[in-house]
C-alpha cells in the first residue's frame, strides 16, 4: 500500500523531473502503481534513489505499467532475462545523442524504467528534456507547419537502417492531450513532406531547439537508483564523459501508436529520372515500397 501523503517529492528543475523518497518499489501494488503513473504524468521523469532492486523485482515493478519488451536489437553482456535490456560501457557505446526510446518502431516505448547498477564516480550523467515546452515556445507559423508533417525514423544507430517507420512530427499525449515535438537526433532521418535540403534544415533546427538547456534536466547518478520516464513527452541522452564502468538495466513498457495531426501534404519524392540529388529520396522510396508490399501480402 502506497500512501500518496507519505511520499516525499522533490522537483529537480523547472522544465521536468522529480526525485521521490519514502517509497519501496519492491512492494508496490496496483494502487501504488496508479499513484506513480499520476506523478509521472505530472513530472515526466521520476527518480527513486536507494532502491537496489533485483532483476525480478525490477521486472515485476515494470509489469504494473503494461506489457514489457526486451531490446529488439541488442544482446545483454551479463544478465540473461528476456525482458531486461542491459548495457555495460566504460567509454563510448552509449546513446549520447538526444532521443526517445525505440522510435524506429510503429509502437515506440511508452515508459522506460532504468536501474543504475554501477555508475562511474565521475561523469556519465543523463540529461532529459521536455519537447512539450519546446513545441509550446515555437512561433505560431512554425507550430502550424510542424503539426502537418510526418517524419521517417530508422534503426541506423543499431546498424539496421531497413527497420523504419513514419510518425507525426508533433505527437499528442493520449492522457494529458498536450502536444510535443516528436523528432529526435538519434533515430529521425527525414521529414517526409519536405525536400532533403529543407528537411535537413528543419530537423537540424528542431533537434537543436529541443536541446535548449532551460527545457532540460541533468541527473547525477548513485548506484541503486531507479529512473522512470515517459517517452511520449521527454527525450534523453547520456554524457559520454566517463572512463569507469557504467552498467544499466532497463525494462521497457511497450506503447501505443503515436497520434498527431494527419499530414497535410504528399510525400516529397523527386519525380522523373534519377539524378545526383534523387539518392536522398531513396530511403523514402524504400519505405513506401515496403508498406505497399505489406498491403498486398
Ligand atoms: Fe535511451
Amino acid at each position: 500500500m502506497l500512501d500518496p501523503q507519505s511520499l516525499k517529492v522533490n522537483r529537480l528543475a523547472s522544465a521536468l523531473g522529480a526525485e521521490i523518497h519514502a517509497v519501496n518499489l519492491a512492494s508496490i501494488d496496483a494502487e501504488g502503481a496508479t499513484t506513480i503513473t499520476d506523478l509521472l504524468c505530472e513530472h515526466k521523469v521520476l527518480f527513486f534513489p536507494n532502491q537496489s532492486l533485483s532483476v525480478n523485482e525490477h521486472v515485476a515493478f515494470g509489469a504494473h505499467f503494461g506489457e514489457l519488451q526486451g531490446h529488439p536489437h541488442k544482446e545483454n553482456p551479463y544478465t540473461k532475462h528476456d525482458k531486461i535490456f542491459e548495457l555495460a560501457a566504460s567509454s563510448g557505446g552509449i546513446a549520447d545523442e538526444w532521443h526517445s526510446d525505440i522510435t524506429f518502431r510503429p509502437r515506440p516505448a511508452l515508459i522506460s524504467i532504468l536501474n543504475m547498477v554501477k555508475c562511474p564516480e565521475i561523469g556519465g550523467d543523463t540529461l532529459w528534456t521536455n519537447p512539450e515546452l519546446a513545441f509550446e515556445e515555437l512561433s505560431a507559423p512554425l507550430r502550424d507547419l510542424c503539426s502537418g508533417l510526418t517524419a521517417l525514423h530508422n534503426a541506423a544507430p543499431h546498424g539496421r537502417p531497413e527497420v523504419m517507420t513514419v510518425h507525426p512530427v508533433v505527437r499528442i499525449h493520449p492522457v494529458t492531450g498536450k502536444r510535443a515535438l516528436f523528432v529526435n537526433e538519434h533515430f529521425t532521418r527525414r521529414i517526409v513532406e519536405l525536400s532533403h535540403e529543407e528537411s535537413d534544415h528543419l530537423l537540424g533546427y528542431l533537434t537543436r531547439w529541443i536541446a535548449t538547456p532551460r527545457f532540460s534536466l541533468r541527473y547525477r547518478w548513485q548506484a541503486g537508483t531507479i529512473a522512470m520516464w515517459d517517452n511520449r513527452c521527454t527525450q534523453h541522452k547520456v554524457l559520454n564523459d566517463f572512463n569507469e564502468e557504467r552498467i544499466i538495466q532497463r525494462v521497457t513498457v511497450m506503447g501505443d501508436e503515436p497520434k498527431g495531426g494527419d499530414p497535410r501534404w504528399e510525400p516529397f519524392i523527386r519525380p522523373g529520372h534519377a539524378s545526383d540529388t534523387s539518392r536522398y529520396d531513396e530511403l523514402l522510396v524504400q519505405y513506401f515500397e515496403s508498406i505497399e508490399s505489406k498491403d498486398l501480402s
